[in-house]
């Protein structure tokens, strides 16, 4: 089973974590399962950036993002090449290493 490696993030998980992934799931709600609270404001239905990640290890393992995720992608907070919407993104046979972007666009917004 591919494992996923998501990076610390100072409050969703302060210490990181290596977890076990199924093929075909979504790093969302592999995340989920986990503990790993990460927002997902529109309930994953690619409507908003909330679940944005970012994909340091794996990315070209996972299906290519389509139209509608690049559109909302484009306007996430920290945008990177390696960006992916982690309710969109599937899972495939390698392992994954994810960071968790500090700010999403909600929170970010909150603070200005
Ligand atoms: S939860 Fe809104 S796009 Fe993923």
């Amino acid at each position: 089973m591919p494992k996923i490696v998501f990076l610390p993030h100072e409050k969703l998980c302060p210490e990181g974590m290596v977890v076990e992934a199924k093929k075909g799931e979504t790093i969302l709600d592999v995340a989920l399962a986990n503990g790993i609270n990460i927002e997902h404001a529109c309930e994953k239905s690619c409507a908003c950036t909330t679940c944005h990640c970012i994909i340091r290890e794996g990315f070209d393992s996972l299906e290519p993002s389509d139209e509608l995720e690049d559109d909302m992608l484009d306007k996430a907070w920290g945008l990177e090449p390696e960006s992916r919407l982690s309710c969109q993104a599937h899972v495939d046979d390698e392992d994954l290493t994810v960071e968790i972007p500090k700010y999403t666009i909600n929170l970010a917004s909150e603070q200005h």
